[in-house]
């Protein structure tokens, strides 16, 4: 251990010296650790710190202990480094090379909170509470782990940290109602998001697709309400869902306060309420009764009824959540709730003119403060959708804004407190970028440098009143994010852009050092374990025809513009002394073209590799077209998926995409490679009619010319794909045609179910 005396002034953020593992290769100026600490210097020297270094903490304290031991497992499983733990006795031999230390009194205006210094003395990490202790394991775990080496000795660069978060509110929604997620695979999410310093999980629990969480007295809502039919293309259904026990749940909640985290269920009322209704429909408002809960998605009119009856039955459920979940912060929804059950009930109608109510925004606005009375009285706080401004917010009520800032803004405007989850960028459940290998979400694009960006201080407030911004929350809604894998797909690595943006304020963020720090981050996700999404520095080629030739010009890039792009295209591997890519390229057709990102002579994430040749270059896959139509878009796989299989975008109102500028000079086909889902989406009315033209059973794939009221030109029959659990390729011949030419893609079809997508068209010229 050979630390220099430590110089005894801090830099700010902006101007920090390095301090980082010795080996780690970082050109950032921060520690290279995501979130970056508020303020941290170096002096000169390093620790190293080896297998069997001893690590203490004070005895009978069992959130040092827990840090100690956190640090040990993540150390021994990302870095290889056996540490040992020693609960400090007062008379050890020697002393410990890492010690946690409890800081006597607690700093409230700097929760979570800590201190690392690594000096001749050691490694100490001071702390006043829970947080602060497990925040400095995570740094330190950071630091151990900076050169991205899985075993051996680490070295350490002596300095100090002192850091804090800007935002107490620190959130990943994860919806386990559409799509449900192993009690395994949460305690994994739990613990990486640990790994972020991310301190709420608000877990959706209940929905119209599914209730998740077993309530005693109620127990129809899990034998009935935690089960759909899921539909399939040929037409039979299976039994989809399952719920989380009491028992379950218990142990996520204390495995997670361990970790600093609060688990904040959300238990939707009035609206979302059809798999509960199901199961009760004596709550209801309407007569109509649902036999299982939607097997669709969209916003339902199914509505719990204002009764007296049923305030009881919610305060039940409600007394049972409280006694599952200690936290302060109960959700309860208040979202999307169309009131046409509430206007035609007479008896709903006669309870709102019996108590001056004038509307039914009004009525649901008594709704929530008759909760939140119920939920103040035992001593817990109201959390809903930013709906519950609506009519009049409840005295005691927490604001989550989510139709952008506003519902935020005018909360705080109204001294109540609010998070902010806006749409754009914080659903992650929408797609991270076009690239057509991105995995299944909403159309628009909530990509990590908007994530990054995001400004946490809207300019509208004033510093008072943004007081009341409590934090920030990325939402992960899951009816198109089936599996965990997917799951992993949409929050890595936007969990990191979002753990930076919560914990440092807008000026002291840098994307460019972010990015340097995340090719390390990445390493750890493999260590990890973390599937996570190659989005930002994956390379991305896009080819140009020169007509007439066997060429293509190429074009290369990567989302971020980060690093340096060097490629082949003689089909050997990419290497550090590869060419750089400079500017667009011409190259004879066929090639093999290889490609990647580099940074310090590194490659983090995968490599491009694609043979061009004269119909590769002419395909195009669903993300590669235009859509005729934005809006609504999704982003699609089949339910259950295909392994392996296709990934398409489509507006399933409005099955229609554009071949833009093709090249029809001596093509003689074109092949499509289709897929049909089940519809599931609810607003089936608004779609357009399109009755096919020769094809009138199975329906066609039309393809005009021009436009999309431009002339047929050639018409795919769908009948050899009908019932495909899978892709399946259409062919026809093209007639003669000359030029450069829209092509308009259009299904036509005298059903709406099942939604015909595309998943790739060709275009076949004559001589290959
Ligand atoms: C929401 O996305 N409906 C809160």
């Amino acid at each position: 251990m050979i630390c220099r005396k430590f110089i005894g002034f801090m830099f700010a953020l902006s101007v920090v010296v390095i301090f980082s593992a010795n080996v780690a290769r970082a050109q950032s100026k921060t520690p290279p650790i995501i979130p970056a600490p508020i303020s941290s210097n170096a002096t000169t020297g390093t620790v190293k710190v080896s297998d069997g270094a001893v690590i203490s903490f004070p005895n009978n304290d069992p959130d040092a202990q827990f840090a100690a031991e956190f640090l040990t497992a993540v150390v021994q499983r990302t870095r290889g480094i056996k540490l040992m733990l020693r609960p400090e006795s007062g008379q050890a031999p020697n002393p410990a090379l890492i010690v946690f230390r409890r800081n006597p009194a607690e700093h409230p205006m700097r929760r979570d909170s800590y201190d690392l210094q690594i000096s001749d003395e050691g490694i100490q990490i001071t702390a006043a509470d829970r947080g602060g202790l497990l925040y400095g394991a995570v740094t330190l775990w950071g630091l151990l782990t900076a050169d991205g080496a899985r075993n051996g000795e680490a070295e350490l660069n002596c300095g100090t940290i002192s850091d804090a978060p800007e935002l107490p509110w620190r959130g990943i929604m994860l919806d386990s109602a559409r799509h449900m997620q192993s009690v395994e695979f949460i305690r994994q999410l739990i613990d990486w998001m640990a790994l972020h310093k991310l301190n709420i999980l608000h877990w959706h629990l209940t929905d119209d697709q599914g209730w998740r969480l077993e309530i005693k007295q109620y127990p129809k809502l899990t034998e009935i309400g935690a089960w759909r039919k899921l539909p399939s293309i040929t037409g039979t259904t299976t039994r989809y869902g399952g719920y989380y026990t009491q028992g379950q749940v218990r142990g996520l909640v204390a495995y997670a306060a361990q970790r600093n985290i609060t688990i904040v269920p959300e238990i939707e009322m009035p609206g979302h309420a059809s798999a509960a209704l199901a199961a009760y429909p004596q709550f209801g408002s309407s007569d109509v009764h649902l036999a299982t809960p939607a097997s669709e998605y969209g916003i339902f009119p199914t509505l719990y009824n204002v009764n007296e009856e049923t305030l009881t039955f919610l305060e039940n459920i409600l007394t049972e959540v409280m006694q599952l979940f200690p936290g302060t912060y109960i959700h309860v929804g208040g979202d999307e709730a169309k009131k046409d059950q509430w206007k035609a009930s007479p008896q709903i109608q006669a309870q709102m003119k019996a108590l001056g109510i004038k509307d039914e925004d009004q009525l649901q606005s008594y709704f929530i403060k008759r909760i939140d009375a119920f939920l103040t009285a035992h001593g817990r706080r109201t959390l809903g959708w930013d709906e519950i401004l609506e009519g009049g917010l409840a005295s005691n009520a927490t604001v989550m804004s989510w139709r952008g800032m506003q519902g935020g803004i005018a909360a705080a405007k109204q001294g109540h407190d609010a998070v902010l989850t806006p749409t754009r960028p914080l659903y992650f459940n929408y797609r991270q970028s076009d690239a057509a290998d991105e995995a299944p979400g909403r159309f628009a694009l909530n990509t990590l440098s908007d994530v990054y960006h995001f400004n946490t201080a809207p300019t509208e407030l004033t510093a008072e009143e943004r007081k009341h911004i409590l934090g920030i929350q990325a939402n992960l809604w899951t009816e198109y994010v089936i599996t965990e894998d997917r799951v992993q797909w949409m929050l890595f690595p936007r969990m990191a852009a979002l753990a930076e943006a919560a914990w440092l304020p807008p000026e002291k963020r840098n994307w460019n050092d972010f990015l340097a720090r995340l090719v390390v981050q990445k390493k750890r996700y493999e260590a990890l374990n973390i599937h996570d999404a190659p989005s930002a520095f994956r390379v991305r080629s896009t080819e140009h025809l020169n007509s007439g030739q066997n060429r293509v010009s190429v074009e290369l890039h990567n989302q971020t513009g980060f690093g340096k792009i060097r490629y082949t295209v003689d089909g050997s591997a990419v290497t550090a002394s590869s060419p750089i890519y400079e500017k667009p390229f011409d190259l004879s057709l066929p090639s093999r073209l290889r490609a990647a990102t580099f940074h310090d002579g590194e490659i983090p994430g995968s490599a491009f590799d694609r043979e061009l040749d004269a119909v590769s270059v002419r395909q195009r896959f669903s993300q590669d077209l235009n859509l005729c139509v934005n809006d609504p878009s999704i982003q699609m796989e089949p339910d259950p998926p295909v392994p392996g299989g296709p990934v398409m975008l489509a507006n399933y109102q409005n099955p229609c995409w554009i071949y833009a500028t093709a090249d029809l000079t001596g093509i003689k086909g074109i092949a499509a490679q289709v897929d049909s889902l089940p519809y599931v989406f609810h607003d089936r009315r608004s779609r357009p009619p399109m009755p096919p033209q020769i094809s009138a059973k199975s329906g066609e794939l039309q393809v005009r010319l021009d436009t999309c009221s431009g002339a047929v030109i050639a018409t795919l029959p769908l009948e050899p794909a009908v019932g495909h659990r899978n892709v399946t390729w259409l062919h026809t011949a093209l007639p003669p045609l000359q030029g450069t030419h829209d092509l308009c893609l259009k299904f036509a079809t005298s059903q709406t179910d099942p939604l015909w997508v595309i998943n790739l068209v060709q275009l076949e010229p004559a001589q290959q």
